[in-house]
Parts: C-alpha cells; sequence; structure tokens
C-alpha cells in the first residue's frame, strides 16, 4: 500500500496550499476532492437542474469527466454554494467514491484534500491533518483570493457563506465535516502560510517515521 496523505478541513482554512505543497515535497499526485463536487455542481447549474434533486445530482456525479475538473468555473464562489448542497447527497457521495478510492492506491503514495478523506474515503491513510482556522480569518482570506479572480463581493457576504458551508457540512448526515480521531489537529488561525506548511511537513513526517518509512 502506498503512503496517503489525508488533509481534511474546513473551506478556506488553507488545507489546499498544504496538501499542494506535500504533493510536491514527495513527488505525489494530489487531488481536490471539493473540485469533484463543484464540478458536478456547476454541471447541474449549466443543466438547470434542481441542486436539491438527490437522482439528478447523482446521475450528473456518475458522469462526471475529469476534465471539468480543470474549467475555472469551477473555482468560483457559486460553485463552492452548489458544491456544498450536492455534497449532503449520499448518492453523489457513492458515485464520487471509487474515483477517490483508486486516486488514494497510487503508488508510492498520493495525498487527497477534502471534508472525509480520513473518515470515509480512506480512514487507513498513514498520515491525518485537519486542518483548521477562525471563521473570520478564513473569510478574510477567500476573499482576497475571490477579489484576486475579479469576483465583487464583500467580507461580509463570504463570512456568512463560510458559517453557512461551516453548518451544512458539519451538520449533513452523509459523511459529515469531522477530524478523524486519529488526524493531527493543525489550526493556521495565527500562523503565516509558511508557518502553517512547516508545520504540516513536520506532521507528515512524523507519521513517516511512524510508518518506518
Ligand atoms: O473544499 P471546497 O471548498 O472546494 O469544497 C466545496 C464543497 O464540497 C464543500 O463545502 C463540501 O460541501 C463539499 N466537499 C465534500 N467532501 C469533500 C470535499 C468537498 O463534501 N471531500
Amino acid at each position: 500500500m502506498g503512503f496517503i496523505i489525508a488533509v481534511d478541513g474546513p473551506a478556506a482554512s488553507g488545507k489546499g496550499t498544504i496538501a499542494n505543497v506535500l504533493a510536491k515535497d514527495f513527488g505525489f499526485p494530489f487531488l481536490d476532492t471539493g473540485l469533484l463536487y463543484r464540478a458536478v455542481g456547476v454541471r447541474l447549474l449549466a443543466d438547470h437542474q434542481d441542486l436539491d434533486d438527490g437522482a439528478a445530482a447523482e446521475a450528473c456525479a456518475r458522469g462526471l469527466e475529469l476534465s471539468a475538473l480543470e474549467r475555472p468555473e469551477v473555482r468560483t464562489r457559486a460553485a463552492g454554494e452548489a458544491a456544498s448542497r450536492v455534497a449532503v447527497h449520499a448518492g453523489v457521495r457513492a458515485a464520487l467514491l471509487d474515483l477517490q478510492k483508486s486516486f488514494a492506491a497510487h503508488e508510492p503514495g498520493a495525498v487527497l484534500d477534502g471534508r472525509d478523506i480520513g473518515t470515509v474515503i480512506t480512514p487507513h491513510a498513514q498520515a491525518k491533518l485537519f486542518v483548521t482556522a477562525a471563521p473570520e480569518v478564513r473569510a478574510e482570506r477567500r476573499w482576497r483570493q475571490l477579489n484576486g479572480q475579479g469576483e465583487a463581493v464583500t467580507y461580509e457576504e463570504i463570512l456568512a457563506d463560510i458559517r453557512k458551508r461551516d453548518e451544512r457540512d458539519s451538520g449533513r448526515h452523509s459523511a459529515p465535516l469531522a477530524k478523524a480521531e486519529d488526524a493531527v489537529l493543525l489550526d493556521t488561525s495565527e500562523k503565516t502560510i509558511d508557518a502553517a506548511i512547516d508545520a504540516a511537513r513536520r506532521i507528515v513526517e512524523a507519521a513517516r517515521a511512524k510508518a518506518g518509512i
């Protein structure tokens, strides 16, 4: 079995940046699993389908093509909101399961980030991080990112989005956002991105030493 690094956490916690750097460090492929849900949401919106229709969303997830993850639309604020609405459907999650599991099986290892990687997708991952930060800090980061992409949106709107998304992601029945018992908590609220990356590297190095690598 390869060495799996599972990085979970709420929106804009810094988990994507951290997961990307870890993947480069170790030369492992990286899957941002949020993009899967985003691509399903974007597709349904484009087809004027109801995001709350579980059967339609599941059919869309089953037909998902990986090229859809590359499209810029999946990075918008609307895509994030649509993603968290389609992600509540158990059928959607089931449809995306095999793809994520086979990605995780890459040798000599893989990095996945999301909400349920350490709990549901790869509970056997050797390194698990749960990256979080205060909602206000995450809102500020996401606001800067979206503004940089040219989206006109206020900090208050983003903070409201983040709070709503946290509630929906943590409160759903199917694979809610939760820290795996054996995940290491990394709070990035008061850390620069470099300090957060250093802390993440130390967590993974400790897990590799424990795995005898
Ligand atoms: O991480 P990102 O913000 O791109 O994720 C968008 C949404 O997709 C999340 O708010 C969550 O509802 C859903 N998601 C999920 N499980 C994952 C990754 C993302 O439910 N593993």
